[in-house]
C-alpha cells in the first residue's frame, strides 16, 4: 500500500514535524507499506525522493507523478504538528478526497487545537482546569483585570499553538504586556492561565488494536522554570515513565484521560498534559499529533508498554485504513 507521510506544516513547529515524519518513514513496516515522504510547507507541497529531489504534489487529488506514472495514496500518516495538520484543515481535505489518515477527524482536531474551546467543552464533564482569561487581538489589555482573574504567577499562551511557542510564565505585572505580545506573534487569540503548583504528567491515549488504551504515564520535571521549548527539545528536563505518583493518582488521571478521549470521540493518537492540585488532575491541553521521534514522550510511553515504533505506526495505519 502507498502511504504518504505528511510532515512540515505552516507553523513554528515545522522543524519538529520534519523530525517526527522522518522517524515514521524510517520505521514503517516495508513488508506492508511503501512510504513516501511529503513535505507540506507554505511555499510548496512536494514529494521528497530518497536522493533528495523534489516532485510537486497534485493538490486536486493529492497524487504525485513519477516518471509519467500517476501515484495515488491508500492512506496518509499525519506527522504535522500545528497548522494545517493538527487543527482540522488536512483532516477535512483528506476526508473530502476519501483518503484515510491516521489522526482524529477534522472537528476533533479543530476543537482540541483551540485550548479555550476544548477546556470549555470539557468543563460540564467535570474536567478540572486552571483559572483562565482570554484575549483576542485588538482587545483592550486590562492588566489589573487579568491579574484579578488568574493571579500571579500566571501563564500567557497562544491559544492555538504547540511546543510552547508563544508561552511565557509571568511573575510581575510589568512583564505582562511583553508576554502578551510574544503570544500574539503565534496566534490572534491568547489564553492566560493561573499557575498550577503541582506534579505535571503527560498521558498518552491511543486506540491500540481496537481498544482505547492508556499508555504508561510520564512525569515531567523541567530543569527550567516550566516545560518550555528548551526543556522539551534540548534535553533540559527529565521525563520519567512511569510517573512517581500514587496508584490512586495514576488511576484518577488515567480515567480522566480516557474519559476525555471517549467524550470527544477521538481516534488515533492523543497525548494530554495534567497538573495535580490537591490530588486532582487539572487538564492543560490535548495534542492530537504528538511528537513521534524516539525521544518524544508518547513513543517512550509506548516502548514502556512493549510497543515498538514500527508496531505503534503500523497500529495507527491499520486503524486508519480499516
Ligand atoms: N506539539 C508537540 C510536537 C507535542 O505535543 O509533542
Ligand atoms: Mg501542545
Amino acid at each position: 500500500k502507498n502511504i504518504a507521510i505528511v510532515m512540515g506544516g505552516y507553523s513554528s513547529e515545522y522543524n519538529i514535524s520534519l523530525q517526527s515524519g522522518n522517524v515514521v518513514y524510517a520505521n514503517l513496516d516495508i513488508q506492508k507499506y511503501k512510504g513516501y515522504r511529503i513535505h507540506l510547507l507554505k511555499e510548496k507541497w512536494v514529494y521528497i525522493a530518497d536522493d533528495g529531489s523534489e516532485i510537486p504534489v497534485n493538490r486536486h487529488d493529492f497524487s504525485i507523478t513519477i516518471d509519467g506514472q500517476h501515484i495515488l495514496f491508500d492512506g496518509v500518516f499525519n506527522a504535522i504538528h500545528g497548522s494545517p495538520g493538527e487543527d482540522g484543515y488536512l483532516q477535512a481535505y483528506f476526508a473530502l478526497l476519501g483518503i484515510p489518515q491516521t489522526s482524529c477527524d477534522f472537528y476533533q482536531a479543530a476543537l482540541t487545537f483551540n485550548k479555550r474551546d476544548l477546556l470549555s467543552v470539557l468543563k460540564p464533564y467535570g474536567i478540572k482546569t486552571a483559572k483562565s482569561y482570554y484575549l483576542n487581538l485588538g482587545d483592550t489589555i486590562d492588566i489589573p483585570a487579568i491579574i484579578n482573574a488568574v493571579g500571579l504567577p500566571c501563564f500567557v499562551k497562544a491559544n492555538k499553538a504547540g511546543s510552547s511557542f508563544g508561552v511565557s510564565k509571568v511573575y510581575a505585572e510589568e512583564d505582562m504586556l511583553n508576554a502578551v505580545e510574544v503570544a500574539f506573534k503565534e496566534d490572534d487569540e491568547i489564553i492566560i492561565e493561573s499557575f498550577l503548583d503541582g506534579t505535571e504528567v503527560s498521558v498518552g491515549v491511543i486506540n491500540y488494536k481496537g481498544n482505547v488504551t492508556v499508555l504508561p504515564i510520564t512525569e515531567i520535571v523541567s530543569d527550567n522554570d516550566f516545560f518550555d521549548y528548551k526543556a522539551k527539545y534540548l534535553g533540559q528536563s527529565q521525563e520519567i515513565t512511569p510517573a512517581r505518583i500514587s496508584d490512586e493518582m495514576a488511576a484518577k488521571v488515567s480515567a480522566t484521560a480516557k474519559k476525555v478521549y471517549e467524550v470527544l470521540k477521538m481516534k488515533g493518537f492523543s497525548r494530554s498534559e495534567y497538573i495535580f492540585v490537591e490530588g486532582e488532575p487539572h487538564l492543560l491541553e490535548v495534542n492530537t499529533v504528538p511528537g513521534l521521534t524516539e525521544a518524544s514522550i508518547l513513543p517512550q510511553q509506548a516502548a514502556k508498554a512493549g510497543i515498538s515504533l514500527s508496531e505503534l505506526f503500523d497500529n495507527a495505519l491499520e486503524l486508519a485504513l480499516t
